[in-house]
């Protein structure tokens, strides 16, 4: 009897825990995969949608309110559901308009439903567009690999047609910016995980970078787990919107930082500190963006900066400067380190003296053919409403975690000093 009662425990026990690891599977965070396009400098994903699953390419866009992407074409979806006029979706999404005639029949993109303006932050136009959700299938990650792929039946985004200056493919853009239908927010809340996530950009066409939904681990080969050792900076909410189109009232969906000061080689570079402080308009500040290439400098400190980097490179020969950089250098003057180009550091000073986000070789400098190295900063002109814009090229191969819960960012610094670069989150699942 004995041993016959002991094979129908272990049968159920079997049962049970195959059942749950089906059911109950609790991601504890997802992965996608982001590639730099190499002719517009866009960082790009690809996220599987709709039923069946089709591909969907979109600008990534650290600040970006929600995802939106193209459903007015070739949309076919038997999942496909518009967020009606007034219903729970539409106030999640602060939707303030809502649209009731269509251009001929309603079809997925128009059918009764709220409004929101999806933003083309390359081209910064925005467009009327509609609110709906599909199902939405992630790879799940135990911060090393791949695991298994995750479903959202009802991810919202929104209908948008303004895809003039996205990259080739791109039908729509990624927003992983500081609202409640943001990708972050969304994931975060479908598997009740914390409201983190990371993102580590790679310098190379070639291979992947990654954007981590979900605390750490973040592991790259071999064997760096780049959430550990990061430093913290608190996250600032501008009250002002920075989108191209908005409602009165709304704050920014962008991440800004407190930078405080700027050393170049330890020197301070003479900038006006109101400047670098967001005012009751919503000015000033610093923010960072993918959207953007390369750090854009309000017009006096991008000179101020010029001038303090020329001078600490004084002995290296300058060649002419090649569009849109305005500070080139003949590369055969330079050494090389660990972490690229052998040039004075450039230190974004945070909330005090000792919490520095330091810029190296790699980050700072652009290689732009044969023998010239160009700093990787271009002038953003007088007036413009962000002071300083930290672009792609200076966080690349630095991963940058958002917590927004706690309203913090913490970042790596250059993981090329532990050997490491963006590229090498390992790919190859699991199962
Ligand atoms: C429009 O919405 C209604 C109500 O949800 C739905 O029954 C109908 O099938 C939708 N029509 C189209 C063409 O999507
Ligand atoms: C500093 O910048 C502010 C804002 O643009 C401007 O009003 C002020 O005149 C500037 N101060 C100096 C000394 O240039
Ligand atoms: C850079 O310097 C090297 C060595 O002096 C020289 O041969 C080369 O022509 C220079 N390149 C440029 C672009 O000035
Ligand atoms: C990548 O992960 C796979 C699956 O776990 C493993 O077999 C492979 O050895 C890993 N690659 C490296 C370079 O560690």
């Amino acid at each position: 009897m004995a041993p016959f009662f002991h094979h129908i425990f272990i049968c159920s026990f079997f049962l049970i825990s195959s059942f749950a690891a089906h059911t109950t599977f609790r991601p504890k965070a997802l992965i996608l995969p982001v590639t730099k396009d190499p002719s517009t400098l866009q960082y790009v994903t690809k996220i599987n949608q709709r039923t069946p699953l089709v591909p969907v390419t979109l600008t990534l866009d650290l600040g970006g309110q929600f995802m939106w992407a193209n459903c007015y074409t070739n949309y076919v979806s038997s999942t496909y559901r518009p967020a009606h006029c007034r219903s729970a979706p539409c106030s999640l999404a602060k939707s303030t308009s809502c649209s009731i005639e269509c251009p001929g029949a309603p079809k997925p993109g128009c059918n009764n439903t709220c409004g929101l303006m999806p933003d083309n932050t390359i081209t910064r136009v925005a467009t009327m567009g509609d609110l709906g959700s599909d199902l939405v299938a992630i790879p799940s990650t135990d911060g090393k690999n791949p695991g298994p792929v995750v479903t959202v039946p009802k991810f919202l985004f929104v209908c948008g047609s303004a895809l003039d200056g996205l990259a080739s493919g791109a039908v729509g853009m990624a927003g992983l910016g500081r609202t409640k239908i943001s990708l972050p927010s969304q994931f975060s809340s479908a598997f009740s995980f914390r409201r983190i996530f990371a993102i580590c950009l790679s310098s190379s066409s070639n291979s992947p970078g990654i954007v981590f939904f979900g605390d750490g681990p973040y592991r790259f080969l071999l064997n760096t787990d780049a959430s550990s050792n990061l430093i913290y900076t608190p996250l600032i909410k501008n009250p002002v919107s920075t989108a191209s189109a908005y409602t009165q009232g709304d704050a920014s969906s962008e991440y800004f930082i407190g930078v405080k000061l700027i050393r170049i080689n330890d020197k301070n570079v003479p900038v006006n500190k109101t400047l670098l402080k967001i005012n009751r308009k919503g000015y000033g500040g610093t923010k960072i963006s993918t959207v953007n290439p390369y750090t854009v400098l309000e017009r006096s400190i991008y000179k101020a900066v010029i001038k303090a980097f020329r001078d600490a490179l004084s002995g290296v020969a300058r060649v002419a400067s090649v569009a849109p950089f305005g500070l080139c250098f003949n590369s055969t003057g330079l050494g090389s380190t660990r972490v690229g180009p052998g040039v004075p550091q450039i230190d974004f000073v945070l909330q005090n003296d000792d919490v520095l986000w330091r810029i190296f070789g790699a980050n700072s400098m652009v290689e732009v053919g044969g023998d010239v190295l160009c700093l990787g900063f271009v002038d953003g002109g007088v007036n413009p409403m962000t002071s300083i814009v930290i672009g792609g090229h200076q966080i690349e191969d630095n991963l940058l975690q958002f917590d927004l819960a706690r309203s913090r960012l913490g970042f790596s610094s250059s993981l090329l000093f532990r050997q490491t670069t963006c590229a090498n989150f390992n790919f190859t699942s699991n199962n």
